[in-house]
């Protein structure tokens, strides 16, 4: 039994009701009884990204779910304008080189968010996507999708949103506010065991799919969905069922608290690690414009890898270093999925205490 509490931008703290769920005996993914757990899965899922639209649900990292978006989007050469606000923009601009797309990249100064005048100015007309990240894990930085996604309206170009580290735990209205793809991960937010990417494509979106002419096959759309809504919904492959079992009774849970109030409890439990860490006399990297409701990031200097070694060691913590340049320089505290006040004050404690110390 694993008693330490993990204070980390993903994987979260799982609650025992969902470990408990994965621990039923092995179900058969072809039975009716996969199926009904699939389509009440799909429709909890739909709840959460806030769209009518199917979700489709792959056994695989969020890595993977930003690939697969891409593959079935585009053909190679396509043209695509990635916004990048820290690690995890470059690394979805390095997924969409590795498949043949041109990318533009708007760069962003770390610890900021993106302007979205800076994405206009930046747009061209050869573009077909803009491709831009919730929030930034690495930065603690979160930028205003609303915003963005107004601004690109009545333009012809999809808008493409990595909420791995967001939905879930930040306001993400895709239907409403018109995203076109939206990728995320059990593993953060959704407050389920690591290995499932979730994502949903609008209409347009699909109208792209069907253009594609990039090579695919484990992570083709088309058939992902064809087999959602047959009559006894099912994956095309092997789906790692226990897994689906866990995102379903998480879901479930979220649906039972309501999805604004998990929204406005990540809210206040962010605001409370926050004004904690600048009552240390910590100063918090990110811009304040910008900042994140489930994970911190504090400037630290030179302590940051010792103290995030001793909130291990003696106080059963694990909190995140930096990642890139900031690798030694922040640490990073996670705050979403399974997370109230008490765990924050816990943190804190702690981080006060391994600070006097380093
Ligand atoms: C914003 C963001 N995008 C993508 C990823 C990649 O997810 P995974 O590690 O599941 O591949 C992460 C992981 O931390 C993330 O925070």
């Amino acid at each position: 039994m694993n008693e330490k509490l993990l204070m980390t931008p993903g994987p979260t703290n799982v609650p025992k009701r969902v470990l408990d769920s994965m621990s039923q005996s092995m179900m058969h993914h072809r039975t009716s009884e996969f199926s009904s757990m699939l389509s009440q899965l799909s429709e909890r899922l739909k709840y959460v990204f806030q769209t009518s639209s199917d979700v489709l649900t792959f056994p695989a990292a969020g890595t993977g779910g930003l690939e697969a978006v891409l593959v079935n989007l585009f053909s190679p050469g396509d043209r695509v304008l990635l916004v990048s606000i820290g690690v995890f923009g470059d690394r979805f601009a390095k997924i969409a080189q590795a498949f043949g797309l041109e990318v533009d990249k708007l760069e962003v100064k770390w610890g900021m968010g993106a302007a979205p005048q800076a994405i206009s100015d930046s747009l061209k007309d050869s573009h077909k996507a803009v491709i831009v990240t919730h929030n930034e894990t690495s930065t603690a930085a979160t930028n205003d999708i609303q915003k963005i996604a107004e601004m690109l309206r009545g333009e012809d170009k999809l808008l493409i949103v990595d909420a791995v580290s967001s939905l879930g735990g930040i306001e993400l209205r895709m239907d409403e506010w018109g995203i076109d793809a939206v990728v995320t991960a059990s593993q953060k937010a959704l407050m389920s065991p690591p290995g499932l990417t979730f994502i949903s494509l609008s209409e347009r979106a699909w109208e792209h799919i069907g253009k594609s002419k990039m090579p695919k096959y484990y992570w083709d759309f088309e058939k992902a969905r064809a087999d959602l809504n047959k009559a006894k919904p099912q994956n095309p492959y092997t789906p790692a069922v226990s897994l689906v079992a866990a995102a379903d009774e998480a879901l479930a849970m979220i649906q039972e608290e309501g999805l604004e109030n998990v929204w406005k409890r990540h809210e206040l439990v962010a605001k409370r690690v926050r004004s904690g860490v600048e009552k240390l006399g910590l100063k918090i990297y990110t811009h304040g414009d910008y900042l994140s409701n489930t994970v911190t990031a504090v400037d630290i200097g030179e302590r940051a890898e010792s103290v995030k070694a001793m909130l291990e060691k003696e106080h059963g913590i694990i909190i995140s270093g930096g990642q890139g340049h900031l690798k030694g320089r922040i640490i990073r505290i996670g705050h979403m999925g399974c997370i109230d006040c008490e765990m924050a004050d816990r943190t804190l404690r702690a981080l006060e205490d391994c600070m006097n110390r380093a």
